[in-house]
């Protein structure tokens, strides 16, 4: 008797944890996110990567951080690099208790698209696809990027065909796997002379199964007490209206006006631009050399200090302690800033169209049209090496992710930069 009722106890008590685990999933419909219950899903984010290999392991540690990311108010994280083959429940949970989704890279260092000696091989496709195999279960993963900033330069344009590709077969599999609808899609670095041109074209043609499911843009055009017009948002809000997929910044947060004040996200979740973004995800959670940590986990410590969780003098685990004033500030921004968006009962898609695919101009975007996408095993190799060139950053001279990371998150690093410094960049991150 006594242990029946222990067992029914516990019967109980799991179907407790079950309800209080179940979140709901998130779906693109159109131009907008939205959960399952039907109410509008804008993103409140936190790039978060704090090993290189994989954040997503640490169960206590991912408590931790989602709890101090519940109190500051997120409701998503961006993961770059993941391990496959770890156990990511518990910290998949510890997210879905504090109402956190994921934005999950399916590349690495060593699958990522290279612009310069481009492929799209079997090897890549196994890599991404092991990844979504790991993620796809869980019902606060909320999408996937197939590249990180593959492309810096309008020379390297040839190469987005490549992403196309991948993304049609990723797309492919999620659907013969019978996969949740989980969208895929691409974060670019935010190059003028790629906008809006990569932008339209990963979204163009008549045939959405081999189009992007989501726009990322990774952005720091917007520094201090920018507006709408000096900081340039004004262009992004023209290049985005009538789009056909979400769109939304997959990185923000300029940090060359101190202390950071993110008053971006005032008009990102304002009248100026919620009716056509999707949110913003802030760069980044952990406080690095770079300057753009919400958090710290402990005082900075010489770059050749061995101890236990320290990183390149960094420690990477532990009790989050707030970057001061920038925690509080993006606090008291993101807990005004609650739009209510559109219900998906009362939102028309009938009238969203793919953008056209954009023509090819000399010395410019170097994709005619609406081309025959690469098949598996293809290869192209443009040599746009684009040595030493680093893109075209917009206004501000707020710095591109290609530029500015040298913490754990990279990837993103290599993309337009000549291999010699790639070399160096890749040294840095892996042995300092
Ligand atoms: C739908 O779920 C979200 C997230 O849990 C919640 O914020 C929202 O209020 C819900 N909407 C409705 C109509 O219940
Ligand atoms: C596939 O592409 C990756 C990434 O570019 C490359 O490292 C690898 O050598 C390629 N594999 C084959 C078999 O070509
Ligand atoms: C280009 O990539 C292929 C593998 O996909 C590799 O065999 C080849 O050496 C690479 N070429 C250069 C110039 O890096
Ligand atoms: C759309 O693209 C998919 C993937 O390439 C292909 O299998 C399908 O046949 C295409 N549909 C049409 C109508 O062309
Ligand atoms: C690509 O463009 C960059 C910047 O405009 C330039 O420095 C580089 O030489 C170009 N590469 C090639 C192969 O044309």
């Amino acid at each position: 008797m006594f242990s029946n009722v222990l067992a029914t106890t516990g019967l109980l008590a799991g179907l407790a944890i079950n309800v209080v685990n179940a979140i709901p999933t998130i779906e693109a419909v159109g131009a907008k996110f939205f959960y399952s219950n039907g109410t509008q899903y804008y993103i409140k984010g936190i790039a978060y990567q704090l090993t290189d290999a994989d954040p997503l392991i640490d169960a206590d540690q991912c408590k931790l951080d989602a709890a101090s990311m519940q109190t500051l108010g997120a409701n998503a994280i961006r993961v770059y690099h993941v391990d496959p083959t770890g156990d990511h429940s518990g910290c998949m949970s510890a997210f879905a208790d504090a109402g956190i989704y994921l934005f999950v890279d399916l590349e690495t260092f060593n699958t990522a698209i290279d612009p310069t000696n481009t492929s799209w091989n079997q090897t890549q496709f196994n890599a991404y696809a092991k990844v979504m195999d790991a993620f796809q279960s869980f019902d606060n993963t909320a999408g996937f990027f197939i590249g990180n900033e593959v492309i810096a330069l309008a020379n390297q344009s040839l190469a987005a065909p490549y992403i196309k590709a991948a993304a049609r077969d990723l797309k492919a599999y999620r659907n013969s796997k019978g996969y949740r609808n989980i969208p895929v899609g691409y974060s670019a670095a935010d190059i003028a002379e790629l906008r809006p041109m990569l932008q339209n074209y990963l979204a163009c043609g008549t045939n959405s199964s081999e189009s992007v499911d989501m726009f990322g843009l990774n952005a720091y055009e917007w520094c201090g007490n920018n507006n709408m017009m000096t900081s340039g948002y004004n262009t992004l809000n023209t290049y985005a209206q009538g789009y056909n997929i979400p769109i939304f910044f997959s990185e923000t947060g300029c940090n060359t006006v101190q202390p950071r004040t993110f008053e971006d996200q005032s008009a990102i979740f304002g009248s100026a631009m919620n009716d056509i973004w999707s949110g913003a995800i802030i760069y980044e959670w952990i406080e690095e050399t770079n300057n753009y940590g919400l958090i710290s986990y402990g005082p900075e410590v010489a770059a050749t200090a061995v101890a236990t969780n320290v990183v390149a003098g960094i420690s990477r685990a532990g009790t989050p302690t707030p970057v001061t004033p920038d925690y509080a500030n993006l606090h008291s921004q993101w807990e005004t800033l609650t739009p209510t968006g559109v219900a998906s009962s009362a939102y028309n898609t009938a009238t969203l169209t793919p953008p056209a695919c954009p023509t090819s101009t000399p010395g410019g975007w170097l994709v005619n049209g609406d081309v025959k996408l690469p098949s598996l095993g293809q290869t192209l190799s443009t040599g746009a090496s684009g040595a030493a060139a680093t893109g075209t950053p917009t206004s501000s001279g707020a710095t591109p992710s290609s530029t500015k990371k040298s913490g754990s998150n990279g990837g993103k690093e290599i993309a337009g930069m000549s291999a010699g410094l790639v070399g160096v960049m890749l040294g840095f991150m892996y042995w300092l």
